[in-house]
């Protein structure tokens, strides 16, 4: 029944059909299209399209989720807004003081906090063609303008990069290794876009993939968050952790960039369950370790695999991360293999709208996986000569 008190608060705005509009630089946004897991007809497939670890979890930190003996907290009550505990052991693992550490809902948030703490309308968000598609909703976000540096055979250059930086770039973006090309910009190149940029240019190193590299290799980028006033690092806790579902980030950097987020943050960001599967997560390298070693092995014999399929026009190319971009130039399309793989119980990444319809991005799974996408890629890439 009508309520006889009720006064519409603007008649004449009901009546002009008035209604809110998003910011222009909102509605330009294209929303992130995450890997699927099913096919067309909602078939469940084993999904190599979201870079996620084939191992698992780490079974320390399953039995913390879960919550033996006191269980994960209270969930009736709020999570440490601090993650003080995660944090200690992130700063323990890293070396880093715990202060100069700042959590996220995944490190998709530090990474639009950090354009939107640093970039505003009228200033320029640098990337390179081919990077984490995020980075360009995050400079939209914040009303800032993406500013796509050309690659150079899928791959961030240097001197390329520097030479998009003007007096309007805020924030330079870049993953190492890169997704969702598994490109790495080694150390001196890195150091060498640091030391040219102007000191009031955020540099973000986004190390998602970071744990899969060599054990000996290193970017140089973390000890540069820590003796450098304008590099942020962020890292997850999705990837080779095996908690994607938990949504735990983290970012180091001077305190002064740290106060920042810290200031835009959710105040409660982490869960309960968050905090403590990812504070067993690092207790348990020995799960981290096996599941580099797993990747490493398994991503080489892949990329031999696809290598051979050289003469079909199949490329992969180099990469230092959980999957392989693979470049299609021969009878065999790249949607053409997304197809048969999604036929054959795979669902892969085919990226036409990132600018890759040539590509597919096929994560590393088990050696058993992998045996079977590779057949499945020569049977095509055979079938269609
Ligand atoms: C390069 C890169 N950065 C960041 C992320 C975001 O990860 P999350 O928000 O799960 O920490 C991803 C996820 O795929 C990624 O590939």
């Amino acid at each position: 029944m009508a309520d006889p008190e009720f006064q519409p608060a603007a008649e004449s705005s009901i009546g002009s059909r008035l209604r809110p509009v998003a910011k222009d630089w909102i509605a330009a946004i294209h929303p992130y299209v995450p890997g699927k897991s099913t096919g067309v007809d909602g078939q469940k497939l084993i999904k190599l399209s979201a870079n996620e670890n084939p191992l698992g979890t780490s079974a320390l930190a399953l039995a913390a989720r879960i919550g033996t003996g006191g269980g994960a907290g209270d969930p009736a009550r709020y999570p440490d807004p601090e993650s003080h505990a995660l944090r200690a052991g992130l700063g323990a693992l890293h070396g880093i003081d715990p202060a100069r550490i700042v959590m996220g809902t995944g490190s998709d948030e530090l990474l639009n906090l950090a354009a939107q703490a640093f970039a505003g309308p009228g200033d320029d968000v640098l990337f390179v063609r081919y990077g984490f598609s995020v980075y360009e909703i995050a400079a939209r976000r914040c009303g800032a303008t993406p500013v796509i540096a050309p690659d150079i055979d899928y791959a961030a250059d240097v001197d390329v990069l520097l030479g998009c930086v003007t007096a309007r770039t805020c924030v330079v973006f870049i993953a190492n290794p890169n997704n969702p090309t598994g490109s790495y910009l080694p150390r001196a190149d890195l150091a060498r876009l640091h030391s040219a940029l102007p000191g009031n240019v955020l540099l973000v190193v986004d190390q998602a993939y970071a744990e899969y590299l060599d054990a000996d290799a290193d970017d140089g980028a973390l000890a540069l968050a820590l003796n450098t006033d304008n590099v942020l690092v962020t890292r997850t806790f999705s990837k080779i952790y095996g908690l994607a579902g938990e949504r735990v980030g983290w970012a180091t950097g001077a305190p002064e960039l740290i106060d920042m987020l810290n200031r835009i943050r959710g105040p409660f960001n982490l869960t309960l369950t968050g905090q403590a599967a990812a504070l067993a997560a690092l207790q348990d390298q020995a799960f981290v370790e096996s599941s580099r070693v797993h990747n490493h092995a398994e991503r080489t014999r892949f990329a031999a695999a696809v290598a051979a399929l050289g003469n079909h026009g199949l490329r992969p190319l180099p990469s230092e991360a959980n999957f392989v971009l693979i470049e299609f130039s021969g009878a065999l399309t790249a949607e053409a293999a997304y197809k048969g793989l999604m036929d054959d119980g795979f669902i892969t990444r085919w990226l036409p709208g990132q600018g890759l319809p040539q590509c597919l991005r096929i994560t590393i799974g088990t050696a058993s996986e992998m045996d079977r996408v590779a057949a499945v890629l020569r049977n095509l890439a055979e079938a269609a000569r």
